[in-house]
């Protein structure tokens, strides 16, 4: 791995992160890592949303050593901020998914692997054997495809299959298809050699507009969950895309395990709501029915704060690992994830919160 040619104490937020990364990318990939779809109001929203939030903090609580760790489907995490599944990681760096896998792991925190990675999920379950990650799942119009996906998730040691729900079609992400976006020669969807169509490159517009035009299935619906859920079994499977808490109760009903709350980032439906702001409604939807998570614009530990104590479990995030491996490999994803784990204990200490269940109840409140 490239040594980084910045000095890591001059990235305190996510925000440097992001322009350390930039000034590394090719300005395609960073295009696609950043945009969101259509006006991207969605994109901004999930962010801006955060300032509406106020956190009536406690006084006078011991708060000398607080307690961060957690678990999630019953697997240890050192902090409740987990690697949410992004695709194309060696546009970030050589290494691509393995360096993610391995920074994840080097703090104690779980990747979700995206099916669009661009290295197997066998090799990025070999990076870091030992850590358990979740495979993200894309339904395709071929089930037995999508079967022996879930099979070699399965057999490759992942702990949790993700459904994504909000993706029956690609958003239309307007800088892509100006950008002609398509993978560099020597990079592909590495989990779907089999199912690449040869003409790939062929036409205007984005490549993974075509591809998901080609293959992922839009008629996809709540029954064929259940058989994911069979496939899968025993891992648990988990619904991301989920705003409505009718949806949240009818992931549980066709045997979700936990719902995760997330609009991809701004990235599918423009104007579709922040999704801090719908995370109270599906957390109380689905009361201790499940797990919930959530994930978009969360760019530092008191957004995290603020999460939790809506109801989340634990949040997601993508673009911070992408900032951080663009910058600098697995070290660059363990350094930002460290950095939002200490703003998240700060956060927690000026908050009169000892650990994840004080951020419960009445701390945050909505302007
Ligand atoms: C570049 C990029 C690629 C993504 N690829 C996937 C993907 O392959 N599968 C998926 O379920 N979500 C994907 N997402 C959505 C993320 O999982 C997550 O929902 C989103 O990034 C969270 O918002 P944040 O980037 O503001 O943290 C992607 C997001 C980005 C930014």
């Amino acid at each position: 791995m490239a040594e980084p040619s910045f000095a890591a104490s001059s990235l305190v937020t996510v925000d440097d992160y992001e322009s350390a990364a930039r000034e590394r990318l090719t300005p395609t990939a960073y295009d696609y890592y950043r945009s969101g779809a259509d006006e991207e109001h969605t994109l901004r929203r999930n962010r801006e949303a955060f300032s509406r939030y106020e956190i009536w903090y406690r006084t006078l609580v011991d708060v000398a050593t607080p307690r961060l760790a957690t678990t999630v489907l019953g697997d240890d995490v050192a902090f409740p901020i987990l690697v949410a599944p992004t695709a194309y990681h060696r546009l970030a760096c050589a290494e691509g998914e393995r360096a993610t896998a391995r920074g994840a792991a080097a703090v104690g925190t779980i990747y979700c692997a995206s099916t669009l990675a661009t290295t197997t999920l066998e090799d990025v379950a070999v990076a870091a054997p030992s850590a358990p990650r979740w495979f993200q799942l894309y339904v395709h119009k071929d089930r037995a495809f999508t079967a022996r996906l879930v099979a070699r998730a399965k057999a490759a040691g992942y702990r949790a299959i993700v459904v994504t729900a909000d993706a029956p079609v690609l958003g239309r992400r307007l800088a892509d298809v100006r950008n002609e976006f398509c993978l560099p020669d020597g990079m592909l969807m590495a989990n779907l050699v089999e199912a690449l169509p040869p003409d790939l490159r062929d036409g205007a517009g984005s490549e993974l507009a075509r591809f998901f035009a080609a293959r992922h299935d839009p008629s996809f619906v709540w029954s064929d969950l259940e058989e994911i859920v069979r496939q899968a079994a025993p891992l648990p499977v988990v619904v991301k895309g989920i705003v409505r808490p009718d949806d949240a109760r009818k992931a549980l009903d066709h045997g979700a395990r936990a719902v995760w709350v997330s609009n991809h980032g701004g990235r599918q439906l423009d104007l579709a709501p922040a999704t801090i702001d719908v995370l109270g409604d599906v957390a109380r939807a689905v009361g201790d029915r499940c797990e919930v998570y959530v994930d978009g614009g969360i760019r530092s530990g008191t957004h995290a704060l603020v999460a939790l104590g809506l109801g989340a479990r634990a949040v997601f995030v993508g673009r911070p690992v992408l900032w951080g491996l663009a910058a600098a490999g697995a070290e660059g994803v363990a350094g930002v994830l460290e950095l939002m784990r200490d703003e998240l204990i700060r956060a927690m200490q000026l908050a009169g919160c000892p650990d994840p269940e004080a951020t419960r109840d009445d701390l945050i409140r909505r302007r």
